[in-house]
């Protein structure tokens, strides 16, 4: 068998199924001097002799181990986030919030052995969650601070355990179209044509999931938008009611209203009442694809929504919505979204896997969000970006 490097430069041949993306055209294959330098590069590259130059090499020396730990980070990096796992699921973090602890205190803390104790936290230190300041006492690291102080987090962490079993058999999973996995079993309105039928205990599992973790995402979006300059804000797909309570805490003025599968509704009811906003609030229910949504607001949000379908859908949801809003209301659509910035490819990576364990959805650029909103009818577009493109970027548009 030919060896990747024997194969030279053969890389497809027009009209067969490898042909370059969107691109069917003799032209696209016509080798550039970029491809035939990269082509060169990645023969030297992938011979051992000429690795072990580099790495004996002064000047390139330095150039060879960049190489070398990133590949290995790459190969290594779900024990690193075994290791964090770890760390959250004994609350390691959170028994170091404001304070030291030795080894033997957090052994007793976490019942683990001091042996054990000992291994997870010299490995949690390699990674940045704790740090000693004197041997055998520790302390949260910068990484462990933000990921003590944030519930949101750790329970994204803790969710995670459903996507790893997911990805367990990577074969079916990027074979099948619609994988019968556990995280498709979990957002149980991305199953069915009949979301509306979705039950309360369905529901709440990952309703007190986005209810959690919305803290972050909420102070990103409200950092780089400024909703005090509207009078009614309607959020569409909007869980518990988090965003609400976060925007209307900093807009006193501002009417709110949340629009969301029945199940979920009455539990944004619930939690609306116990945060004392019920009253400033209009709740309502339905299928936001298919089902007249509440007039009255001159802003409305769709927050963590269209990732999660596929674009015909998101075309539904988007002539649904331009279908029943009065004209001049804003649309805002915050997600995480591809992009050139190291965070927006952080996650679009990220996405792109969690999505595909899904079965529905996709991170988008916001270029393609725009595409959406003009097809479905909305103007005046504009991508605005955020604090943390890691968590979201905006998209605007006016009905
Ligand atoms: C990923 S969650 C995002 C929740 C919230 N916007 C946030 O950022 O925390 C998606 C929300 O859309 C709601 N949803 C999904 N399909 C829906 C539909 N067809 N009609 C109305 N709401 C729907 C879900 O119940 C859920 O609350």
């Amino acid at each position: 068998m030919a060896s990747h490097a024997d194969q030279g430069h053969d890389i497809g041949t027009p009209g067969l199924p490898w042909a370059a993306d969107g691109v069917d055209d003799r032209e696209a294959h016509q080798e550039t001097i970029s491809m035939r330098w990269r082509l060169w590069r990645n023969r030297q590259i992938a011979s051992a002799r000429f690795r072990s130059l580099m790495a004996r090499l002064p000047l390139t020396r330095w150039i060879a181990q960049r190489k070398a730990n990133q590949l290995f980070q790459l190969t290594a990096g779900f024990v690193h986030s075994q290791i964090l796992s770890a760390c959250v699921r004994f609350g390691i973090l959170e028994h170091l919030i404001d304070r030291t602890l030795s080894t033997a205190q957090l052994a007793a803390a976490c019942q683990l052995t001091h042996e054990r104790m000992r291994l997870l936290l010299d490995q949690a230190g390699r990674l940045g969650l704790v740090v000693q300041p004197k041997p055998g006492l520790w302390m949260l690291d910068d990484a462990g601070a933000v990921v003590a102080a944030d519930a949101g987090l750790r329970a994204m962490i803790l969710h995670h355990d459903a996507l790893y079993r997911d990805l367990t058999d990577p074969e079916s999973l990027w074979r099948s179209e619609k994988p019968d996995t556990e995280l498709r079993r979990y957002w149980a309105y991305v199953r069915g044509d009949a979301p509306n039928t979705v039950t309360a205990e369905q529901a709440a599992p990952y309703s007190l999931l986005m209810r959690e973790s919305q803290a972050m995402f909420a102070d990103c979006i409200l950092a780089s938008y400024d909703f005090g300059r509207h009078t009614a804000l309607l959020d569409v797909g909007g869980g518990d009611g988090a965003f609400l309570m976060a925007v209307g805490r900093k807009h006193l003025n501002l009417d709110l209203a949340l629009f969301d599968l029945p199940a979920v509704a009455v539990r944004a009811q619930v939690h609306l009442a116990e945060t004392g906003l019920l009253t400033r609030s209009r709740i309502h229910s339905g299928d936001f694809a298919t089902d007249p949504l509440p007039s009255g607001s001159d802003c409305v949000t769709l927050l963590r929504i269209l990732c999660d379908h596929d674009d015909a859908r998101v075309a539904n949801i988007l002539s649904n919505l331009h279908r029943h809003l009065a004209p001049g209301t804003t649309i805002v659509v915050a997600e995480a979204m591809d992009g050139p910035s190291e965070g927006a490819r952080l996650a679009a990576t990220y996405f792109g896997v969690y999505f595909l364990a899904m079965g529905s959805g996709r991170c988008r650029s916001a270029d393609e969000i725009k595409e959406l909103l003009a097809a479905a009818g909305f103007q005046k577009t504009q991508t605005i970006a955020t604090t943390n493109p890691l968590l979201a970027t905006l998209v605007t548009a006016r009905r």
